[in-house]
């Protein structure tokens, strides 16, 4: 937790944001529920992504509006290649607290307090800046709120029409592998498209064709945040965490008797819980014990984030767990933060292939075990930005530097991001196909 050096003004936000309307809604929450369920029993799959952390200075409509785009082509190419329907979540419009390791950051011998995210304290290295200020809090409430407002829109306003399906690819896009084979793919399902007009399936007969839904998830970290913004929906007397729709708890603070779990199990929106290579098998099972003790399905995502190279060894012991005490669950693959490199000329990346690789070990361990590969969980942005090395544009570490704006941890650009939607496409497809076979 931040130190805040008055309490009173802390209190006082947290007031304030407890007076201030409800992010989402409790309906809107259980529909994801729902959904989740069917991603844990294999009948849908999972796509989550958006920044490591938002920030202020970041924001515009056309930053929000490029993440959707891209999440959009990602899940459209998902879906049509796994012939899934494809549950669409944004590491967004609230995703603003981070984790640190340690409370203060020195550099060039003057040590300061870290900086935890923009709904806490300022990026800039300089003593005011790094003072927590609870005001802050109520800035990200309000720039969440005016993303979800975008976000909403976009989703149902016409934007996400399927019948738009060329129309989301960004500029820079249009020359790259990626580009190229999404227009193939978007030729395809507009061929589809007509073809079912002509049968009489219009948007009238399927409204589904004309919009989706989009939920919104961020790490709950800041316990007094999370706190204010719950609220209790007088019809049923149960609580939701109105702040987003789906919250997750990260590998640092998931203590069965830490704050955070205590805070979840008490809400009724679906919790993710990262698990990295520390996690022992009969410690996740206490966990879920808590966190889901009805064991519903669509209630938990757990998101293996292992590394490459350390799946093989430190996942199949906890799906082997997880499957053998009969627990539903999503499983969900972070292949982002298990794989942070440090490059030669300093800069903080991750690399493409690393990424992929962690994401397919995934894949083929959870199947070898009996359980269904459910979802992914990506740092992505829809900019043409330079934080991740390699995929089909080569990225080097010297091409870091170009375009590094991350307010945290590297993201997959645009380009490469779309790349990950093939790859998972292909490594699901498989599936789908055997499916059919059997049917
Ligand atoms: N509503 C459906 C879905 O979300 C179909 C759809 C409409 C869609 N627009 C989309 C699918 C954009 C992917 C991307 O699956
Ligand atoms: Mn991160």
């Amino acid at each position: 937790m931040p130190n805040y050096p008055d309490a009173a003004a802390l209190a006082a936000v947290e007031a304030e944001l407890s007076r201030r309307p409800p992010l989402v809604f409790a309906g809107e929450i259980r529909r994801l529920r729902r959904q989740l369920a069917n991603v844990a029993s294999g009948q849908a799959f999972l796509l989550q992504g958006g920044d490591c952390a938002e920030s202020f200075k970041e924001f515009s409509a056309g930053n929000v509006r490029d993440t959707f785009r891209v999440l959009l082509q990602m899940a459209v190419v998902m879906t049509f290649a796994a012939a899934k329907p494809v549950v669409k979540v944004g590491r967004i419009a609230g995703q603003f607290s981070k984790p640190r390791s340690s409370d203060t950051e020195v550099i060039d011998g003057i040590e300061l307090p870290s900086y935890r995210g923009d709904s806490i304290n300022d990026m800039a290295f300089t003593p005011e800046g790094r003072v927590p200020d609870p005001q802050r809090l109520v800035r990200a409430y309000d720039q969440s709120a005016s993303t979800l407002n975008l976000l909403r829109a976009l989703a149902s306003g016409g934007y996400a029409d399927l019948h738009n399906v060329h129309q989301w690819t960004l500029d820079f896009l249009s020359d790259s592998p990626a580009g190229e084979r999404y227009q193939e793919y978007a030729d395809r399902i507009t061929e589809a498209l007509s073809f079912m007009r002509a049968c009489g399936v219009t948007a009238d007969a399927a409204p589904s064709l004309e919009g989706v839904d989009f939920y919104t998830s961020h790490e709950a970290l800041h316990l007094p945040f999370e706190e204010a913004m719950t609220r209790m929906e007088t019809q049923s007397g149960r609580w939701y965490g109105t702040s987003a729709h789906l919250i997750w708890i990260g590998d640092r603070t998931r203590q069965p008797d830490g704050a955070h779990i205590e805070y979840c199990r008490g809400v009724e929106n679906p919790i993710g819980l990262k698990c990295g290579p520390t996690l022992d098998p009969d410690e996740l099972i206490e966990l879920i014990d808590l966190l889901n003790p009805r064991n519903e399905a669509g209630r938990l995502v757990l998101y293996a984030r292992m590394g490459a190279g350390k799946v093989e060894k430190g996942l199949p012991p906890l799906v082997r767990k997880v499957v053998s005490e009969g627990r539903n669950v999503v499983w969900s693959c972070d292949p982002m933060h298990g794989n942070t490199i440090k490059a030669g000329n300093g800069y903080k990346t991750r690399a493409f292939d690393h990424i992929l690789s962690e994401l397919k070990s995934f894949i083929e361990v959870v199947r070898s075990e009996g359980a269904e590969p459910g979802g992914v969980h990506f740092e992505m942005t829809g900019q043409d930005v330079t934080e991740c090395v390699g995929g089909a544009g080569h990225l080097s570490e010297a091409d870091l530097s170009s375009r590094y704006h991350t307010h945290c941890d590297p993201r997959l650009n645009a380009d490469q991001a779309l790349e990950m939607a093939f790859q998972i496409a292909d490594a699901l497809k498989p599936a789908a196909a055997m499916r059919e076979a059997a049917e």
